[in-house]
């Protein structure tokens, strides 16, 4: 396993890889991914293994135009809105499964619904324009832990595994947080998941309701453990304690020896968001014994 810069070469090099259902890494304009060819069970089976993700928690489809999406999945009018706004960019549409796909029913965990998704990075587009299938694609992170935004974070997460057999080089994510995720199955939007889009830019397409707590786990962030650091993390903190790292942010006047990091020194929240999983990788790597995170 390897990072390759991510010129023409090696994309179809990328390629040739996902055709005999391999896993390539690859930069999005959110966190890195996992990249599977979407229509083979085998390299989809690939993805779950190598994160050991649990076979309950259905992948996203990657696609790269509107029109491919469709041939996937089922448009609505309030479908197109979205994409149409959105597209390409960090929003995820959870959309009814056209019965002609031909997605591995491993992507979707059985279910008949589809998420779907064009994202906004030159790599991921040339790679699936290049390959000609949609790829499934979750955050190349093992299950549970912190996501990654740089390619350097894809190869020490899975360093001494058998895949990915490429990791495409595309900088440091952009957005930094995953994409939002909205289910248009029922007659109310629903939030999923929290990520790259915010709600108020949302609300002026249509109105969205937050995801009921009691129903069935239907996205990552409501299980109880995700997106976690190997290192305790206590939320909240005015300042470290004993032996804590701290991750800040705003203006800080803090004078001690713990190894501090400012995810906006000037409180921005998009900053903040591009920062937030690397700073949190660079503090889990440090040789604190715990991380505290100013609210
Ligand atoms: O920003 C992103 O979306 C990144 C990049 C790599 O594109 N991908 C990503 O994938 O975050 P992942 O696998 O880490 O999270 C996708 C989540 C799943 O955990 C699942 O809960 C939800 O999307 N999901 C997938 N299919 C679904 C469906 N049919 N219904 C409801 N939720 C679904
Ligand atoms: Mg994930």
């Amino acid at each position: 396993m390897k990072i390759v810069e991510s010129h023409y070469k090696n994309l179809l090099e990328a390629v040739s890889f996902l055709k005999l259902g391999h896993l390539i890494g690859v930069p999005t304009e959110t966190v890195y991914g996992l990249a599977a060819d979407a229509t083979n069970d085998l390299a989809v089976a690939r993805i779950y293994e190598t994160k050991g993700r649990p076979q309950f928690n259905p992948l996203i489809v990657h696609v790269s135009s509107i029109e491919q999406a469709k041939e996937y999945a089922e448009f609505n009018v309030l479908a197109e809105k979205f994409a149409e706004h959105f597209w390409p960019g960090p929003l995820t549409l959870v959309l009814p499964l056209r019965m002609d796909s031909r997605i591995s029913k491993l992507v979707t965990a059985g279910l008949n619904t589809v998420a779907i998704r064009f994202p906004a990075h030159r790599v991921i587009i040339e790679l699936i324009k290049e390959a000609g299938f949609p790829l499934a694609v979750p955050s190349a992170n093992p299950s549970g832990f912190l996501s990654p935004t740089k390619a350097e974070h894809v190869l020490a997460g899975f360093n001494g595994f058998q895949e990915p057999k490429l990791i495409l080089e595309g900088g440091s994510c952009m957005i930094g947080l995953e994409s939002t995720i909205l289910d248009l199955t029922s007659d109310q939007v629903v939030l999923l998941r929290a990520g790259g889009i915010a709600l108020e830019d949302l609300l002026k397409i249509s109105d969205v309701s937050r995801v009921d707590s009691n129903n069935e786990i239907k996205a990552p962030g409501m299980l109880n453990q995700h997106y976690s650091p190997r290192k305790p993390l206590r939320i909240n903190a005015s300042e470290p304690q004993n032996g804590e790292a701290f991750l800040a942010f705003g203006p800080i006047d803090f004078k001690g020896e713990a190894k501090v990091l400012n995810l906006s020194p000037s409180g921005n929240l998009t900053e903040a968001a591009a920062n937030l999983f690397s700073m949190l990788h660079e503090l889990d790597q440090s040789d604190s014994q715990g991380i505290a995170v100013m609210p």
